[in-house]
């Protein structure tokens, strides 16, 4: 297992910004697809808790557990040696510090060279951080509060809404965090706080201007039709050619 040390982790995000290097990353959930990501160059893989809806049919992201986490993250982990291996912290898994803090052990443990949490949980960075596990802080919609928000929205498109996603990217900075997802932030938004921060700003439906981007791997290449949000793309369609080989491989079967 070649895990990443802090420096390491920390250097390669806030190099990539120095750089201008946009930071590409993907999802993935089991050994084949995450081997199939790092050959193709991505530089970051996340065991994301979409899991629950990509992987384990559940209709949201909120009860996935970090044992889910850390079983899918040992899967990746086989197939990952030089993408930084980023997993999710599951909702309720860092509520008060201590906890964030022996679940980010865990997730370590597992195989993870750096934790990501959902809002401004800005104590629990910082003790994350000086138990010298990398942080990526996530803001803006934030699908562990789905059950409160009850739909998927855009966030940033007030002068209050943005000027708190403001205050709470620079609090997250402050807080030793090495990058930032800004999920479904209006595009402006996403634009400002790129500029502002020096660590970078991977973004997930919000605009093209952030320092790096991320998307949830079957929503790329089209291998959940039943469920596609409307900021993606997919690049290819594998669905149909998939269910192609298996209706061949039936019928051959029966024919024969
Ligand atoms: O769980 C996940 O896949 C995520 C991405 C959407 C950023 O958090």
């Amino acid at each position: 297992m070649n895990q990443k040390k802090f420096a390491e982790v920390d250097r390669f995000f806030r190099d990539s910004k120095t750089s201008r290097n946009k930071i590409a990353s993907l999802t993935a959930y089991d050994y084949p697809t995450a081997r199939l990501l790092e050959e193709s160059g991505i530089d970051f893989i996340l065991v994301g808790d979409s899991l629950g809806m990509v992987v384990l049919g559940h209709p949201d992201t909120t009860q996935v557990t970090l044992e889910d986490i850390e079983h899918h993250l040992k899967a990746v982990r086989g197939g990952v040696s030089s993408s930084i291996l980023l997993a999710d912290l599951p909702m309720g898994t860092a509520d008060e510090v201590e906890r964030a803090v022996l679940s980010s052990l865990r997730l370590q443990s597992a195989g993870a060279d750096m934790v990501k949490l959902e809002g401004p949980l800005i104590l629990q960075m910082r003790a994350i951080v000086a138990a010298g596990i990398p942080v990526m802080g996530h803001i803006g919609m934030l699908c562990q509060q789905i059950l409160v928000e009850k739909k998927y929205q855009i966030k940033g498109k007030t002068p209050e809404e943005a000027s708190r996603l403001l205050q709470e990217a620079h609090a997250i900075e402050e807080a030793g965090a090495s990058a930032l997802v800004l999920e479904l932030v209006t595009p402006w938004v996403a634009q400002q706080i790129t500029r502002e921060l020096a660590i970078p700003t991977i973004g997930i439906g919000s605009g093209p201007d952030c320092d790096g981007q991320i998307l949830v791997y079957s929503d790329l290449v089209g291998l959940q039709p039943w469920f596609r949000p409307s900021f993606v793309i997919p690049k290819v369609d594998l669905a149909t050619p998939f269910k192609k080989a298996i209706r061949d491989y039936i019928q051959e079967t029966k024919a024969a």
